[in-house]
């Protein structure tokens, strides 16, 4: 089975998922989305309102903030970036997902990423960073500074809702950008082209 039909085999499978109680509370399973070419892919915390009505993740205002960040360093959807979030279903009222509920979602996660084999991933804010590399990390001292975890390198970042409430953090998100870009071009492409750097 090639990348397209593997990826598609599980999200028949994460679309019947009954693992915790979100599903109950949500409309739809947002799956995730994107380039399945393996250089990037950008992780964020769970499906807001927005998404929940169209089952794709970041589609709202923190959506359109992504797209736009992700615009400026070269990046879209269709040809070079994969979209998911730590969890699948939309957590009432947009609270932060529980332990539980990570954990429950996590597999899904981690098969994304193996089917993916992205070279580069971004963590968007403090759950994606929480929980997929360590419970304890804190976004605020994490950012801006590689990890290497299962032999990728991860990028944490600020979430784009924070922008959103805070935009006078747009700035050192785009600094993590910038390290993004770079490291894209040493590892992907190296004739990868952004407008700003
Ligand atoms: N916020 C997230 O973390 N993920 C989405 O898909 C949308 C908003």
């Amino acid at each position: 089975m090639n990348k397209e039909e593997t990826i598609q085999q599980l999200k028949e499978q994460v679309l019947l998922c009954h693992r915790c109680k979100l599903r109950e509370g949500c409309s739809q399973v947002v799956f995730g989305e994107g380039s399945l070419k393996g250089g990037l892919m950008v992780i964020g915390e769970g499906p807001g309102q927005d998404e929940d009505r169209q089952g794709r993740p970041f589609v709202g205002r923190a959506g359109q903030l992504l797209d736009k960040i992700l615009e400026s360093g070269g990046f879209n959807r269709r040809e070079h970036v994969y979209i998911g979030n730590i969890v699948k279903c939309r957590p009432p009222g947009n609270r932060v997902p529980l332990p539980e509920e990570r954990e429950a979602c996590l597999p899904y996660l981690m098969e994304q990423i193996a089917i993916v084999d992205p070279k580069i991933i971004v963590l968007l804010g403090a759950t994606a960073l929480q929980g997929l590399i360590d419970p304890q990390a804190k976004i605020g001292t994490s950012r801006g500074k590689w990890l290497y975890w299962e032999e990728r390198w991860v990028m944490p970042t600020y979430h784009p809702a924070a922008l959103l409430r805070n935009p006078s953090l747009k700035r050192t998100v785009w600094e993590d950008i910038k390290q993004v870009v770079e490291k894209y071009r040493e590892l992907v492409d190296a004739t990868h082209r952004s407008e700003y750097c």
